[in-house]
């Protein structure tokens, strides 16, 4: 598969990014290797990578520093998206928007290419929701972001969420043995709207992880010469054209495999295998 890009509101991406959660350090939550982390960061960028996803609360703090400690001046074109967590019940709005200028300020940005509302779990629509979207579209509105995007959400909300303003780009838990947002990907596509799965990789990390650990996987990796993380990222290439990976890695080894993934093409063979069950 050639490089090819996906409009993330008004940039055009590539469909490979970078996610910057795991540069916090281990499991996210530090201390983190800087100087390993900057290298990682400048690498994407030499690599072509044009679309970073981070949060202020990664660290937190942390992350949105070794961003731009390794990268500021910004390059042309690259798109830094961000999120807000959301509260179930609700919010009061100067919370938000003040997140959203917290992430402004510490990554030295007067926009930001999109900001996701990220809510504890995929909910119903409630007026709570809609008064996170009208913060949201405030924002946009003042020029702080440049898109709406929405983490961690039902369809019902995207639906309610899309048919009232722009929305740019989803987020949510979506890898080869977790397909339960296969809806909203669909919707997305319908819309022309990115989805961005977090975790392509799989949940939980480690030795549970259903995804890196599987047997199915393995298999279908060794036979067409490359590693699981690749055959992972690649299915989700080859699933929609409006899917935006952002892998996240600690290592230069790893985010240039993972870049690779564009050039792995699944036979039919492959699909088959892992629409079968992975263990
Ligand atoms: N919206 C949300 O609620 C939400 C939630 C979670 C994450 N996210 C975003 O999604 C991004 C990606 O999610 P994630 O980091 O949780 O999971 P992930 O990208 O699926 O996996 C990251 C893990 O896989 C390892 N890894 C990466 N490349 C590998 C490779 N080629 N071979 C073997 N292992 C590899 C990494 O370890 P190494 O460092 O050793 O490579 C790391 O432990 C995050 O950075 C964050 O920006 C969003």
């Amino acid at each position: 598969m050639m490089m090819s890009t996906f409009p993330l509101g008004q940039w055009q991406v590539r469909r490979s990014g970078f996610g910057a959660m795991q540069l916090a350090g281990p499991w996210a939550s530090g201390p983190p290797d800087r100087t390993g982390a900057i290298d990682v960061l400048r690498a994407a960028i030499a690599a072509g990578v044009d679309h970073i996803d981070t949060a202020q609360y990664y660290g937190p703090d942390l992350v949105n520093e070794l961003i731009r400690d390794a990268l500021y001046p910004y390059p042309d074109g690259l798109a830094i998206v961000s999120k807000v967590a959301g509260r179930p019940n609700g919010d009061d709005p100067g919370r938000l928007r003040a997140g959203i200028e917290d992430n402004l300020r510490s990554l030295r940005v007067g926009q930001l290419a999109a900001v996701n509302l990220r809510l504890p779990s995929p909910g119903r629509v409630d007026a709570h929701f809609d008064d996170q979207l009208a913060v949201m579209a405030a924002a946009r509105d003042a020029g702080l972001i440049a898109g709406i995007g929405l983490s961690n959400i039902s369809l019902e909300q995207l639906l309610h969420a899309a048919a009232r303003t722009g929305i740019v780009c989803v987020q949510n838990l979506f890898h080869l043995a977790d397909r339960g947002s296969a809806p909203i990907l669909d919707e997305c596509l319908r819309q022309q709207i990115a989805f961005v799965p977090f975790c392509p990789l799989g949940l939980p990390r480690g030795p549970e992880n259903p995804v890196l650990n599987s047997p199915v996987v393995h298999q279908v990796a060794a036979r067409l010469g490359a590693t699981v993380a690749q055959v992972a990222l690649a299915w989700l290439l080859q699933l929609a054209p409006n899917v935006l990976l952002i892998p996240g890695t600690g290592s230069v080894a790893h985010l240039r495999a993972n870049l690779a993934a564009e050039d792995l093409t699944l036979d039919d063979e492959a699909l088959r295998a892992l629409d079968g069950p992975l263990r």
